[in-house]
């Protein structure tokens, strides 16, 4: 009788639910931002085709959530959608999978859209899977929420698996103590321009710099190797530097084109906003350039220290750091109090040999709703250049209130007008164009003047973000060149954060590897985005490998296209200025693959000898060669 009775109560004991918002969310890996309980990704009320949920989870595509169970869960059920926030139309698409076995997924879902409801029965499953993916384009925009999501069990409650992290691996040997002179081959000025530089060596200090056949306007530090002064005339000037040591001496010739062009290869350096963003102020930017010298940065190529948004006035803030005039009554700009002297933080970094870099937007105020440059266009230019900048970084943000972004001469004009004022103005500043490929920039941006141009919007640092982006930069190559370059955005290594509150990259060491390589084989420009004085041996490490440095640097400028595409495995390739080819073999599967690479697929056939670039190892002469690939990894080749 009493058995009867416990058994009964058992069988009649509620099952239990389970909110999905409860567990520890940061088990979510996603492509943007965080997730977050009972509110989107954004911070509002979840909704979805106009209805509002009291729970769920508000994450952004690609998000991935692993839940342990124990075999008695029963049901799962949400209401899937994209949140009514996102300000253009995203695309998502929900995956329910069961101990592998996909249960359900919603096909692509757009904004606006009522939510679809799934119910999944878990019975005997131990493994839930919840993505969302980005509905086959790119993340932008894509706000997903698992509204109302419940698990339903009689067991455990379930239990978010941590994704096991792989430790980072150091692949590149330390540069030798003999001197070793590194950066690109050529450097383009125009002339009769303020002129700063310094050569890139490697090797033990004390080092004793020369140069043979300087022209008389420019002089060589040689203790620093910091070459300064005013370009000389129009003409190609071939440089022979040197670089002696107690151990031994290097040289290499440089070819310094003055004309009209400038960058003629990718610009690299460092940019504040993937880890400060608005915290941004003069002592970091200081702290950074220190950096650049004190961890060997300047010794591989590295040159540009630029601020990002955040260093003007807010317009209308009682802020006592970030208020008061906007302008002085010239209609000059001026600084926010984060920045109390322009002039001696440029002298400071261009004292290093470095070169430093600004940025603004054509609108009235920039993204971060700082005073820009409308209406100011030839004063500002005037004004970077008086500071003693050498890069400007022009974005679109609050144009879209004078223009709409809509047609091509709409697109161009801030362009145009920016143009036409660095045109008048004496110092040589790289034209940076920021406006995420609006009206496929990268067929105009040249045009424009433009030494580089964004090709699609921000970077985050997460796989798919990463991912999508540098894979998809296939087709623009043939838009770049030595003087202007496709931008796929900063690089998201190291401590980044966009804000005070800063963290390890999320991107695996493989993934690093692979956005390292990707972008120096499309030439892109290298603006690291972390915080320097927080850099680790391996993310050091990353950043200084001159041989896979070399492939962005090349100087015949012609960035890489796809080759192949099979099975999650790539392959894109480029000629490079010595006759060689560099390959990339990238593994987009999430786990390790084999890749059997023959350089005849890169329109080599026969043997060839490959080098590995980021062991800096000739492997030999192969006309096939086996690899096991870490998943989002790479191999980064050169094949003669
Ligand atoms: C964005 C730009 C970012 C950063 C930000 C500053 O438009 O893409 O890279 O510059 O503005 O507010």
């Amino acid at each position: 009788m009493l058995a009867l009775s416990v058994l009964a109560l058992v069988a009649a004991l509620p099952q239990q639910t389970f909110r999905l918002g409860d567990i520890d969310l940061s088990a979510v890996s996603q492509g943007w931002g965080v997730a977050h309980k009972d509110v989107s990704v954004d911070g509002h009320p979840l909704t979805i085709g106009g209805t509002q949920y009291a729970h769920g989870v508000g994450t952004h595509a690609v998000s991935q959530l692993t839940l342990s169970l124990d075999g008695k869960a029963i049901q799962f059920d949400a209401w899937v959608g994209l949140d009514d926030e996102a300000l253009q139309e995203g695309s998502v698409d929900f995956h329910v999978v069961c101990d592998g076995k996909e249960k359900w997924s919603s096909g692509v879902m757009r904004k606006g859209e009522p939510a679809k409801h799934v119910t999944v029965d878990l019975r005997g499953v131990k493994t839930l899977y919840l993505k969302v993916g980005d509905g086959g384009d790119d993340i932008n925009y894509d706000h997903a929420d698992w509204a109302d999501a419940v698990v339903k069990y009689d067991g455990k409650p379930p239990k978010p698996q941590q994704t096991v992290k792989e430790k980072p691996y150091i692949l590149t040997p330390k540069a030798p103590h003999t001197p070793r002179i590194n950066g690109p081959v050529v450097l383009g000025a125009r002339p009769g321009r303020e002129f700063v530089w310094r050569i890139p060596a490697t090797g033990d200090r004390p080092m004793a710099f020369s140069a043979e056949i300087l022209p008389s306007t420019l002089k060589l530090d040689p203790v620093t190797g910091v070459v300064s002064g005013t370009t000389p005339n129009a003409g190609t000037y071939t440089i022979r530097f040197g670089a002696k040591n107690r151990l031994g001496e290097d040289h290499r010739d440089i070819r310094l084109t003055v004309g009209d062009r400038i960058a003629l290869t990718p610009p690299m350096g460092w940019n504040s906003w993937n880890c400060f963003a608005t915290a941004v102020d003069d002592a970091k930017v200081r702290l950074a350039a220190d950096a650049f010298v004190k961890a060997g940065l300047v010794d591989h190529g590295w040159q540009y220290v630029n601020i990002d948004d955040c260093w003007s006035v807010i317009p209308h803030s009682n802020d006592p750091v970030l208020g008061g005039p906007t302008r002085n009554e010239d209609g000059t700009i001026r600084t926010n109090k984060k920045f109390p002297d322009m002039k001696s933080l440029t002298t400071y970094i261009h004292s290093m040999g470095l070169r430093a870099g600004i940025y603004s937007s054509p609108g009235p105020t920039t993204c971060g709703g700082y005073t820009s440059t409308y209406g100011h266009e030839l004063q500002d230019a005037q004004q970077w250049a008086n500071w003693g900048f050498d890069y400007i970084k022009y974005d679109w943000c609050s144009y879209s209130e004078i223009l709409k972004p809509e047609g091509l001469d709409n697109l161009q004009k801030p362009y145009k007008d920016m143009q036409a004022a660095l045109a008048q103005v004496n110092r040589d500043i790289v034209y940076s164009l920021c406006q995420y490929g609006m009206g496929d920039v990268w067929k105009w941006g040249e045009s424009v003047n433009g030494n580089c141009w964004r090709t699609t919007g921000d970077i985050g640092d997460s796989w798919s973000s990463m991912s999508s982006i540098g894979f998809s930069q296939d087709g623009h190559e043939k838009y770049a060149g030595p003087g202007h370059w496709n931008d796929p955005d900063m690089l998201v290594v190291g401590w980044v954060g966009w804000g005070p509150q800063l963290h390890p990259t999320r991107l695996t060491p493989s993934e690093q590897y692979t956005h390292i390589t990707l972008w120096s084989l499309l030439s892109a420009p290298l603006l690291i985005g972390c915080d320097l004085t927080k850099l680790d041996d391996f993310t050091l490490n990353l950043l200084t490998n001159d041989e896979v440095l070399a492939v962005d640097q090349d100087p015949l400028g012609q960035p890489a296209h796809r080759v192949s595409a099979k099975e999650g495995i790539e392959v894109w390739a480029r000629p490079l200025a010595d006759g060689t080819k560099a390959v990339g073999l990238f593994n987009r599967n999430d786990e390790a693959t084999t890749v059997v690479f023959r350089p005849s697929e890169v329109g080599l056939p026969g043997s060839h000898l490959i080098r590995d670039l980021w062991r800096q190892k000739g492997l030999g002469s192969f006309s096939e060669v086996m690899f096991t690939i870490r998943a989002h990894g790479c191999e980064l080749l050169k094949v003669k």
